[in-house]
């Protein structure tokens, strides 16, 4: 019987950019989508606080008839996956499985880097967890992996200011010393960075491959769902799509509907 979701999580409605990429590639599927924008945002927080966050949300979703949910958010990628994977699942959610960004990234960026230097843009915790560097170099080992933290980018996108000079002095302020390091891939390692996408090509030029995940994940899940037909049977191909969020602000909606690129209605969510 298909009667299930495909759960998307983000702390905010970042998330969203993911996951139009997602629902370009998969349009069928029936998706929920939460935002905790009432904790946004995560990557200043401590890992303690983002796994507890993290697995309040997996319930969540999981309570809301989800079959499989997507991190879409790299913080919790970073600081709670891999504990909500190995922990909370087998505990309390049976087989049910939860997949992250930072490994299809990871796989990208291995694939496409000739010079085994690649840089990551990313939010402070998500730097300070090392994610990105030990999943890029469980697949390349001598792969040099470059981070910068980032930690004006997301406030400025969510002050609605990406186009303002002041985003452009961020950026420059954070790439210059990444290009310094003559690197030829860079990891957009955040749900809000791929909206300025064009802003950062114009900086690092054309020689540099950037990987977007609003590009990537749909691919990457598409082909998960093509090697689990034990859960891509489960789910509902009705084309709906529900989002939840922790706070309901005209914000969210505004912003919410830029960053999926269609209007959105917003339903409220208790998380515990
Ligand atoms: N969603 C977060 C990420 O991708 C960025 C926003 C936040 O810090 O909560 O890392």
């Amino acid at each position: 019987m298909r009667q299930k979701s495909i759960g998307v999580f983000d702390s905010g409605f970042g998330g969203l950019d993911i996951m139009k990429g997602i629902v370009r590639e998969l349009p069928e599927y029936d998706f929920i989508y939460l935002g905790d924008t009432a904790r946004a945002p995560y990557g200043t927080r401590s890992g303690k606080i983002i796994y507890e966050f993290s697995r309040e949300a997996v319930d969540f979703l999981f309570q809301k008839d989800c079959e499989l949910l997507i991190f879409a958010c790299n913080t919790a990628s970073s600081d709670a996956l891999h504990r909500i994977q190995v922990e909370h699942l087998p505990k309390n959610h049976g087989n049910k499985r939860v997949l992250g960004v930072l490994i299809p990234a990871a796989e990208v960026a291995c694939e496409l880097s000739r010079s085994k230097r690649v840089g990551v843009i990313a939010t402070a915790s998500t730097v300070q967890s090392k994610s990105f560097i030990r999943e890029i170099n469980k697949i390349i080992p001598d792969i040099k992996i470059y981070q910068q933290a980032c930690p004006l980018l997301v406030p400025l996108v969510e002050a609605g200011e990406q186009n303002s000079e002041m985003t452009q002095i961020a950026l420059r302020k954070y790439l210059t010393p990444l290009l310094a390091k003559e690197i030829d891939t860079l990891i957009l390692g955040c749900t809000h960075y791929g909206i300025l996408e064009a802003k950062i090509r114009k900086i690092v030029g054309r020689n540099v491959k950037i990987i977007s995940e609003s590009r990537i994940i749909g691919a990457k899940l598409k082909d998960y769902l093509a090697r689990h037909p034990e859960i891509e049977t489960r789910l509902a191909q009705n084309g709906k799509r529900t989002f939840y969020s922790t706070d309901l602000t005209d914000n969210f909606q505004k912003l919410g509907s830029r960053f999926f690129g269609e209007k959105i209605e917003v339903n409220k969510a208790e998380l515990r």
